[in-house]
């Protein structure tokens, strides 16, 4: 019998992404193969994302496209993952019976056990298809089997970057599960659960065998991820080792490390993967959470030259009156101390974010104060959306969702122009110097956009819109400022991605910065193409 074939899709963040290397992982040790061809899988995966609903809006579209290649009389096998799968839970089979399988992120361990019920029974009632957390994560304070089980995930991934399906040079690692912060307008924590650490040992074990497998850049990933702390000696642990733990109290920051615990903070969490793991030429962490910034992390980062100096800690507003609203538990001013210390300890640093425009009751003089900051600050980007009320969160509650539509747009344009000029502003002061940039990709001049409509059966992928490839290179600095480059003549594009490379930064716009290749510094030696094999 030939293997099957899944297509799998991921919406979403990074946090998604990375699940999707691991289900990708998990599902090929069993015998699956995957294809970036929806027509031609027997099973199609999507990992979904609930943060806004427009996100929501592309997947229900994705669904109703293979729900009627099933009603057609088409054998596939539908199954929506991840964030959406989590926030809809039970309504979303009973609105799309056409979908076999449900599995929110906490549960994505259970994954193969719902494709053989759902493959093997005609039978197989809601529940054998169907894998969610509910609120169960934080109904106690310890971890339940469960999330022992996710954890296994983790420790078993693949590690050769082909089964994994990502590129070989840059990896993510997660160092935390799920959230704590409840920002008011926020579905996160809702669908990821508590906040819990992973075991520093863990983490480290697998940044070196990525590091073995070709990685030369890893990202460490949690939704707060400098909210990181592993207290050693908890009770809980799976065969001996440690396990991963309930992230502690808020008390546990402002009191320091208790005495008699081991703890590894966030910053020793950094120092240990810089220094035991020296393969790494790029050690990277999002999303930052700006009032957990403790001037230690910053040293360390100062310390260890492989640690990227690129800080993504997103403002979302820059009304104290709004950042209230949302429970961010700081104000501008806060914000704005945090990212003038920063700059004073590294002052290579780039300093990027999000913002939310047109959160209940923001008036012109909030969105002033957020336009105020973009012009200020020296932000490399910013991501900016709309408000989007979310079910499940406080701020749909609370708040009536009362700016409209047309302001929201027209905030959300404003703020944008106001973050090209200020981008441009920060490129401009790159001009001249020689960073080190990791490429990453021979590139078309404009991306293709998978063609989706509701109408349509068929989607083209990605992959299959590609134009052939010209000469331009493009990659990033740690600072994550994107470069493109001339091939030299005469060499071959592709002989240049994964290489970390010296580049003269001649010319920029507020999107793009553009190089050449020197004779300058290389870093690391061993893992660069020196300037006599160009
Ligand atoms: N954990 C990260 C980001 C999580 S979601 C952090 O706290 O920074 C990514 C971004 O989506 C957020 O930073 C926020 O700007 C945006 N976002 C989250 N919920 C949203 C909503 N309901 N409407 C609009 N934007 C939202
Ligand atoms: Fe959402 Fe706030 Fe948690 Fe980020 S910190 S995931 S915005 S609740
Ligand atoms: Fe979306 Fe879930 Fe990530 S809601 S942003 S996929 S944590």
């Amino acid at each position: 019998m030939s293997a099957t074939t899944v297509y799998l899709e991921t919406f979403g963040c990074q946090m998604n992404e990375l699940d999707s290397e691991l289900v990708r992982g998990q599902l090929s040790t069993l015998g699956y193969t995957f294809s970036d061809n929806p027509d031609a899988a027997q099973i199609v995966l999507f990992n979904t994302c609930s943060v806004r609903e427009h996100a929501e809006s592309k997947v229900y579209s994705r669904i109703g496209i293979v729900s009627r290649r099933k009603l057609a009389g088409e054998n596939i096998l539908l199954g929506v993952l991840g964030c959406m799968a989590e926030r809809d839970g039970l309504a979303l089979l009973q609105r799309y019976p056409q979908v076999d399988i449900m599995c929110g992120p906490g549960e994505l361990d259970k994954l193969p056990a719902l494709i053989d019920a759902a493959r093997r029974s005609d039978t197989a009632t809601a529940a054998d298809r169907t894998a969610l957390a509910g609120n169960r994560t934080r109904r106690s304070a310890a971890l339940s089997a469960v999330q022992d089980d996710l954890e296994n995930l983790d420790l078993s991934r693949a590690f050769d970057p082909v089964v994994a399906g990502r590129n070989s040079f840059a990896a993510q690692v997660r160092i935390t599960r799920g959230c704590n912060k409840f920002c008011t307008y926020c579905v996160v924590p809702n669908t990821r659960g508590a906040e819990v650490h992973r075991p520093p040992d863990h983490i480290i074990d697998e940044c070196r065998k990525l590091a073995d497998a070709g990685a030369l850049e890893i990202t460490l990933l949690g939704q707060t991820v400098n909210h990181y702390r592993y207290e050693h000696g908890a009770a809980v642990t799976i065969s001996g080792r440690e396990a991963p733990q309930i992230g502690p109290g808020l008390a546990a920051f402002r009191t320091g490390i208790p005495v008699g615990k081991r703890v590894t903070t966030f910053a020793q969490l950094l120092r240990r993967i810089h220094d035991e793991v020296p393969a790494i030429a790029r050690l990277r962490f999002v999303t930052s959470y700006p009032r957990d910034f403790g001037r230690d992390i910053l040293e360390t980062m100062r310390d260890c030259p492989r640690i990227c100096r690129y800080l993504h800690a997103p403002a979302q507003s820059g009304s104290d009156r709004i950042l209230k609203l949302m429970n961010r538990g700081y104000t501008r001013g806060e914000y704005e101390a945090f990212a003038a210390e920063a700059l004073e300890i590294l002052p290579d640093a780039t300093i990027a974010g999000d913002f939310i425009v047109g959160f209940p009751t923001e008036t012109d003089e909030d969105f002033e104060a957020s336009c105020d900051m973009v012009r200020k600050l020296p932000f490399k980007n910013n991501f900016i959306f709309k408000y989007s009320p979310r079910p499940g969160t406080v701020a749909i509650d609370r708040f009536k969702d009362d700016i409209s539509n047309e302001v929201k747009k027209f905030r959300n344009n404003v703020l944008l122009n106001l973050q090209t000029q200020t981008s441009a502003r920060v490129h401009a002061t790159w001009i001249g110097r020689t960073v080190d940039v990791l490429i990453e990709e021979v590139c078309t001049q404009r991306d293709a956009q998978p063609a989706i409509g509701g109408v349509e059966l068929r989607w083209e992928t990605k992959a299959a819109k590609m134009q052939p490839a010209p000469t331009t290179l493009r990659g990033r600095t740690g600072g994550d400022l994107i470069v493109s480059m001339d091939t030299p003549q005469g060499a071959n594009p592709s002989d240049f991605v994964g290489q970390i490379m010296p580049v003269l930064l001649q010319r920029g716009s507020a999107l793009l910065l553009h190089g050449a290749f020197t004779t300058g510094l290389v870093v690391p030696q061993s893992r660069s193409i020196s300037a006599a094999q160009l």
